[in-house]
């Protein structure tokens, strides 16, 4: 299959670029600084990017609330016209489990990308994925500069972003699901052990901090509205085997490729 993959140097594109290259397929890389120069949120460069394409996968990605919903929202409508017009027959949206239940600006643009990807004319697939390993590393890793790490009363479930793009190549081969595919990591952990952790394979030091987060946000977090007791593809790579495979002034240690990133 010819496969554009759009985000396909991030955090997570980097490794579904990879891993589809490895099966065999075509593919491109699409985004500003891509093979293929693309820009989400003027749609610049996007016509001539999908011709011939058979699949699309969306893992671009912005920080801001602002920038998001012109790349991630107003990006995807830009991005499925031009599928339409190039006649692409399945596209893939990475989204966030449990967007729709943590009142939090960033995931809220995420549900309004997953609402226009659900009405657009592609056919559709849209994979919700915990937060990556990689996200939360690189943000105990920012926070430990200041001899602290901050922890929220949450539960989080991370994965291997490596894990998330095997599913993602597995999606993208087959048939349109036209609904939600969760993949998540092995452990459900609060965000105090997920530091401790990190604190104890990285051996930095850093004292943990407890953070109150109060009203409908900090009942979300805390009931695990991030988590997902049986999602429908399950990582096997936990946290801790995860980070002690990285090198400790790299990912692990420092803010990695995603550090700006959310998710
Ligand atoms: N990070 C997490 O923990 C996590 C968890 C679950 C789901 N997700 C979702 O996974 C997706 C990818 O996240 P990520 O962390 O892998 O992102 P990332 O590392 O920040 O990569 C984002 C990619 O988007 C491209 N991009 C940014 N603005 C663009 C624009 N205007 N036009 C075209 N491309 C643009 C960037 O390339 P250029 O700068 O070259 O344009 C980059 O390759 C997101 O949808 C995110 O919500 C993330």
């Amino acid at each position: 299959m010819r496969i554009a993959i759009v985000g396909g140097k991030g955090t997570l594109g980097g490794h579904v670029t990879a891993e589809l290259a490895r099966r065999g397929h075509d593919v491109r890389v699409l985004s500003r600084s891509g093979e293929y120069h693309v820009d989400l949120s003027t749609g610049d460069g996007l016509a001539d990017a999908l011709q011939d394409c058979d699949a699309v996968v969306d893992a671009s990605n912005a920080s801001s609330p602002k920038r998001a919903q012109a790349v991630l929202v107003e990006g995807s409508g830009r991005l499925l016209a031009a599928e339409a017009v190039a006649g692409v027959a399945h596209h893939v949206c990475i989204s966030i489990v449990g967007c729709d239940q943590v009142p939090v600006g960033y995931y809220k643009v995420k549900v309004g990308q997953e609402r226009v990807v659900e009405q657009g004319s592609t056919p559709w697939s849209i994979i919700q994925a915990t937060q990556f390993h990689e996200l939360a590393a690189s943000a105990l890793a920012a926070a430990a500069r200041f001899l602290v790490l901050p922890v929220p009363g949450m539960k989080l479930q991370t994965v291997a972003a490596a894990e998330v793009a095997g599913a993602v190549a597995d999606v993208t081969e087959g048939a349109p699901a036209r609904g939600r595919i969760r993949v998540a990591g092995p452990q459900i952990m609060t965000a105090a052990e997920v530091a401790r952790t990190w604190r104890a394979v990285t051996g930095r030091r850093a004292l943990l901090m407890p953070v109150p987060v109060p009203g409908r946000l900090g009942r979300a977090l805390r009931s695990g509205g991030l988590t997902v007791s049986r999602p429908d593809i399950c990582g096997n790579i936990s946290f801790a085997d995860w980070l002690a495979s990285q090198p400790q002034d790299g990912a692990a240690g420092s803010a990695g490729p995603g550090a700006k990133a959310q998710g």
